[in-house]
């Protein structure tokens, strides 16, 4: 552990976390898992308890993460048994590291493979390999895209390659630039899809399916599926976050940056949802169609508007880049974790994690061909991937940080390190020590069916 002795690499500008951390967030869960989980859980109330639980849980839970980062400058092991130490806590709060970079890494194995996806469609979209005008058309594209397990494997592995490089050139080179220019294109191209659906016919169906609250629609599956997603679209409990914080300048605001992020990716989830519900109400599609339903929707939108080519290939590209910011993030605890503990390099740490990855990437990205029957209860092995983390790592994550952030940790710890006037770590401290463990609970056991009053 050579923290003490060095000083830690540290952002460079003072919009490097910030960029970073938005990077991070902002992603395949805005455009790709918001969308289609929206429609499989029926709209409108699923909307309103993810955005209940972004403010309640997501935020605390942000700050807490940065917090520990910084004060323990290091990878999420590292950092929470170095703060919880601190405080007296025993070293068995580690754990609560080791789950959150496991959580980072599980999500990658299948990140990689939606993030193929992205790939594979601006290669189409530049290649005309999109031409169909209907939505069996598309979904049929969709299907042949998937069934050839070395044309998915070459996207899949694209990404992982591409992730690598990335992360083992380093933490500030490349992350904080592009994401400077991908955000503001990603928003621009949201909304030039916006104005298309608002002439394009199911622009009222998509905010009446997006807004309207429907209180029987939502099922206690579908709350914890929202809840999950509040932790997966804000990368927290996964190494993400506090990683990057522990690289954060000792100045830097925690809680104004933490509002920025939340803000930025929730706009930019809701803009998706704008984008892509209109296309799918004007052609008639089902909402809940699943994991394909942007591939299979946007493409129509594409081929009908004007310019569609070029705003599709421009589309895809801000896709992808988004994704590889987000994924980038989820390595960065695996590698940071090697780096300060094992000795080596970070580019050797980067591909030893790196071909990990891929194998595991290849498994899931088989479950979409020849390994479409290899199920346990019903779910395949992507299925798996996600399932775990997000209805169950990130939320169990998120509950360990905000008890040991409001119950173990010296009040003075997190006191200077948030550096909050005192009303509002007043009600940082109520919303970790109540609000989000209570929510967090309290939708597990609804979802489990623990309480049949
Ligand atoms: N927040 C990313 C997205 O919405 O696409 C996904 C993600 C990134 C999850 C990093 C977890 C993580 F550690
Ligand atoms: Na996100």
């Amino acid at each position: 552990m050579t923290n003490d002795a060095q000083p830690r690499t540290q952002w460079l500008g003072r919009w490097g976390f910030v960029l970073a951390a938005t990077g991070s967030a902002v992603g395949l869960g805005n455009v790709w898992k918001f969308p289609y989980m929206t429609g499989e859980y029926g709209g409108g109330a699923f909307v309103l308890v993810y955005l209940a639980c972004i403010l309640a849980l997501g935020v605390p839970v942000m700050m807490t993460e940065i917090a520990l980062g910084r004060r323990g400058r290091g990878s999420p092991i590292d950092a929470i048994r170095r703060v919880a130490a601190e405080s007296g806590g025993a070293s068995l709060w580690s754990l609560l590291g080791w789950m959150a970079m496991l959580c980072g890494f599980m999500i990658l194995c299948f990140y990689v493979v939606v993030a193929g996806w992205s790939f594979s469609y601006l290669w189409k979209m530049l290649s005309g390999g999109l031409a169909g005008s209907s939505v069996d058309d598309m979904a049929a594209i969709f299907g042949a895209n998937n069934e050839s397990p070395l044309n998915l494997g070459f996207w899949s592995t694209l990404v992982t390659l591409a992730t690598m490089v990335i992360v083992g050139k380093g933490v500030q080179a490349g992350i904080e630039k592009s994401v400077s220019w991908m955000m503001p294109g990603m928003v621009v191209m949201l909304l030039i899809m916006i104005a298309y659906g608002a002439f394009s016919g199911g622009f009222g169906d998509a905010l009446h399916f997006l807004f309207a609250f429907n209180a029987g629609s939502l099922s206690s599956e579908g709350m914890l599926a929202a809840m999950g997603h509040a932790f997966f679209t804000l990368s927290l409990a996964s190494g993400a976050i506090l990683t990057y914080g522990s690289y954060l300048p000792r100045n830097a605001s925690i809680g104004r940056t933490t509002l920025t992020v939340a803000v930025a990716d929730t706009l930019v989830a809701l803009m998706a949802g704008l984008a892509i519900f209109p296309v799918i109400f004007a052609n008639g599609m089902e909402p809940g169609s699943g994991p394909g339903l942007i591939f299979m929707s946007l493409p129509l939108a594409f081929q009908a508007m004007p310019l569609g080519t070029l705003f599709g290939v421009l589309f895809f590209i801000m896709l992808s880049m988004a994704a590889l910011t987000s994924s980038i993030s989820m390595v960065e605890a695996t590698v940071s974790w090697l780096t300060d503990n094992k000795g080596i390099s970070r580019r050797a740490a980067a591909w030893g994690t790196g071909i990990v990855l891929w194998i595991i990437s290849t498994l899931a990205m088989l479950s979409f061909n020849v390994g479409a029957e290899w199920t346990l209860a019903g779910k395949h092995f992507f299925g798996w991937l996600d399932y775990l983390t997000s209805r169950w790592m990130m939320p169990l994550g998120g509950l360990g940080m905000v008890l040991l952030a409001g119950f173990v940790l010296k009040s003075e710890t997190l006191r200077e390190e948030l550096g909050l006037s005192p009303a509002m770590h007043a009600l940082w401290l109520f919303m970790v020590r109540y609000v989000s463990p209570l929510g967090i609970v309290v939708i597990f056991v609804d979802a489990l069916g623990i309480a049949t009053l």
